[in-house]
Order: C-alpha cells, then sequence, then structure tokens
C-alpha cells in the first residue's frame, strides 16, 4: 500500500510532468462495476475463455458471443466513470496536464469522466458493424435484445459485430498510432489497471523516451512491473484521488517550490525505501 510519503512522491512526480501518457486496461473499470478480464472474478475465471473474443469463432456462432456477452454489454453500456477516470481527468482539467489516455478499455468511461483525448486501441462497443452489409449502428439501440443476449442483425439479415477488436483482428490503425506517438512525447507514462499481456498495446509503454518515467498502478503484478520506475498494487481509484488531493496541498505547478527539482528527486532521490519495485516485494 503507498504511504503518505509515496503519495508526495507521486504529487511532485505528476506535478513536474507536462506531458502525461497513459495506457489503460480493465482495472481501471473494476471499480466501476465493469468485470477485468483475468483477475480470480474476471471474465475469464467466471464466465467464459478468450474464445469469446476471437474472430472466427465469433463468424461461426455469433449466439455465443452475445449470450454469454450480451447482458454484460448491457451493464458496461450504463455504467459511469469511478474516481479512478474522474481524477484522470482531472490532470487535464484542474493541473493543465496534456493528458494521453490510449485506452484497451471499451466502455467509453474515460470519456465520460471528461478525458478528451482518449484513443481506443480495441476499439468500442457504441457502435456495432454488419458483417454483411457494413451498415453502422449504436448499440443503444439494442437494449433490449441484448438483455436477452439474443444476436443483433442488420435489416440486411447480416450479424452485427460491436466495432470492438476481436482476437485475429487487426488493431485500428490510426488510435494504435497516435496512442505510439503520445508514448514517445511523453514525460511521464502511466500505466493503470492492466496485465499487459496481450500485445501489441502492452508494448505501448516501450515507445517511451529514454529516460521518461514509468509508474504502474496495478491490483497484481504485471509484466512490466521489473522495468517501471515505481510500481504500486493498490487500486486506482483508491490511490489516484489522494495524489491529486496532495497536488492540491503542495505540489501544485506554479507553486513556490521547485517543480523540476521536485519531479527529478522524485524519482532519483537515494532514498527509494517506500517504492514498490518488483524486486523490492
Ligand atoms: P486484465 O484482466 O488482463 O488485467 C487487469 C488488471 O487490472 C489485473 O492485473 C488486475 O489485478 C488489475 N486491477 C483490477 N482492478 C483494479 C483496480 N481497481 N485498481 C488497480 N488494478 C486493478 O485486463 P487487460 O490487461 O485490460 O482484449 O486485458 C487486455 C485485453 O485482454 C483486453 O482489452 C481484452 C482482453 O482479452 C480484447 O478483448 C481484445
Amino acid at each position: 500500500m503507498a504511504t503518505e510519503y509515496d503519495i508526495n512522491k507521486l504529487a511532485a512526480l505528476f506535478a513536474g510532468a507536462r506531458r502525461i501518457t497513459c495506457l489503460s486496461g480493465a482495472g481501471m473499470s473494476t471499480e466501476s462495476g465493469i468485470p477485468d478480464y483475468r483477475s480470480s472474478k474476471g471474465l475469464y475465471n467466471t464466465l467464459t475463455s478468450e474464445q469469446v473474443f476471437d474472430i472466427a469463432r465469433f463468424r461461426r456462432q455469433p449466439e455465443l458471443f452475445y449470450s454469454v456477452i450480451g447482458p454484460l454489454y448491457l451493464s458496461i453500456l450504463k455504467a459511469q466513470p469511478n474516481a479512478g477516470h474522474v481524477a484522470l481527468a482531472q490532470l487535464a482539467d484542474r493541473f493543465g496536464k496534456e493528458l494521453v489516455i490510449a485506452t484497451q478499455n471499451i466502455d467509453g468511461l474515460h470519456q465520460k469522466a471528461g478525458s478528451r483525448v482518449v484513443h481506443e486501441v480495441h476499439g468500442t462497443m457504441d457502435t456495432l458493424s454488419c458483417q454483411d452489409c457494413g451498415s453502422q449502428a449504436l448499440a443503444k439501440s439494442f437494449l433490449n435484445e441484448l438483455g436477452k443476449g439474443e444476436v443483433l442483425r442488420h435489416r440486411c439479415g447480416g450479424v452485427f459485430k460491436p466495432d470492438i477488436t476481436f482476437f485475429g483482428e487487426q488493431l485500428p490503425a490510426a488510435a494504435f498510432s497516435a496512442s505510439l506517438d503520445a508514448m514517445a512525447d511523453a514525460d511521464l507514462v502511466l500505466v493503470l489497471g492492466t496485465s499487459l499481456q496481450v500485445h501489441p498495446a502492452a508494448s505501448l509503454p516501450d515507445a517511451r523516451r529514454d529516460g521518461c518515467p514509468l509508474l504502474i498502478v496495478n491490483r497484481t503484478p504485471t509484466a512490466m512491473d521489473d522495468k517501471a520506475d515505481m510500481v504500486f498494487h493498490d487500486s486506482i481509484g483508491e490511490l489516484l484521488p489522494q495524489v491529486l488531493a496532495q497536488m492540491d496541498h503542495g505540489a501544485q505547478p506554479g507553486s513556490q517550490r521547485g517543480q523540476r527539482s521536485d519531479y527529478h528527486s522524485a524519482l532519483f532521490n537515494n532514498n527509494p525505501t517506500h517504492l514498490q519495485r518488483k524486486n523490492d516485494l
């Protein structure tokens, strides 16, 4: 758990950064009531397996996808942002950070919280495309059918596929390339709520510049903990608001304290005992 000392360090780090790029995953939205995929209570350990998002399987058997995911889809469409989404949006709105979010999430909650630059690298569940004629429709026009787990179809008879990236499909090229650029431009990279097991999204933080600090907040260890400058195995919705509250008190941009030196000492001072790196755990 992050200590007060850690929160102070994080507040100074955030305050000193101008361009912050974040890669978020399903753990970002669990505090909004949406299950993640690989935790013990996640989708793949309870309801289903990765197969449900396999494109070849969807084409053969769309009823499998809709019967399992339809009712969940409905609850995701109704979900509201949590304190973590709101804190991120506030980094831009209240603290003037150039915040770019590359998200693997398809739930639209970053945008609902007010974040403006969000690249959806696994697409979105808000829209659907007909597999036969290519027509698009809004998922919210099919709430009844989704609730009942029915296969959604266009009036031409073709099956609607949600505009999310299934295994075996290409990622949306523009979103992925903008995310890579944002990683390369960042002076602080945050990885929030992802196990980093699905590529190429999981490799995005590798595009950061040499020397750009990497902070991971994830309840359980990730594939990149050993490359990070700081790792907190905490809840995003608890940790981020504390950091912002501390920025309000002591480490606001423009405060009398030297921003840049706060930033660097936060990372590179000689006493990093409270930073939870994988090797320290
Ligand atoms: P995972 O389920 O693999 O990882 C989510 C991580 O979030 C887990 O390691 C949890 O420990 C952590 N977590 C959960 N709640 C948290 C919280 N409140 N605070 C901090 N950490 C928390 O989900 P992703 O990494 O997002 O793709 O999965 C990547 C992709 O795999 C998804 O986009 C999806 C899936 O298959 C497709 O369907 C194409």
